[in-house]
């Protein structure tokens, strides 16, 4: 199978790649849904912020995509920001169906931020493992990584492929 995972510069937040080769403004995030609904029919999962929650949903096919969430029990606390932004949404779309025999994945996962990657929105290992699980990919698929940044996510797959198991 050839799933996408897609982690684009959030809503109202390109300009924090201003200074990146590949920054190209903000993302048309309508087209980019579209681009997965077209190109990657087993399936792909695109991150976004708890605020852009109320504008993505609606661009996702219904009924099909899910809401995941990945909670960060340490995440970037802001001076002056009462209410921190410890949680965001992933939408998943499709996935290889599971057998009886596998075990059930859970719709969120817990795991803190990484600080050392030199990129805002870096996304950490345990993420990356929970995601592969959630899609059901196994080490024979692809997986396109359409906003590689740090090269994190494409780092984790190799791993994921080379040990698959938990
Ligand atoms: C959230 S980061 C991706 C982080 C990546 N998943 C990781 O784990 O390191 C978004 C990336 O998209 C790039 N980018 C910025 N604006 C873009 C645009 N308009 N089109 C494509 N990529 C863009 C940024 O430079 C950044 O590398």
């Amino acid at each position: 199978m050839r799933f996408a995972y897609a982690d684009p510069p959030y809503p109202g937040q390109a300009h924090l790649y201003r200074d990146h080769p590949d920054y190209a403004g903000e993302v048309d995030h309508a087209a980019l849904i579209a681009r997965l609904v077209a190109e990657f029919p087993d399936g792909w999962a695109l991150s976004s912020s708890s605020p852009a929650l109320r504008d993505v949903l609606p661009l996702t096919p219904p009924p099909l995509t899910r809401v995941c969430v990945w909670v960060k029990p340490f995440a970037s606390f802001k001076p002056g920001v009462t209410l921190a932004y410890a949680w965001e949404p992933v939408f998943v779309c499709g996935g290889r169906k599971r057998t009886r025999e596998e075990d059930t994945v859970r719709d969120w996962v817990s795991a803190s931020i990484t600080l050392r990657r030199g990129l805002t929105g870096a996304k950490p290992r345990e993420f990356c493992r929970w995601l592969f699980r959630v899609l059901g990919a196994r080490p024979d698929d692809e997986l396109v990584d359409l906003f590689p940044g740090s090269g994190a996510v494409a780092r984790a797959w190799e791993e994921f492929q080379r040990r698959p198991e938990p």
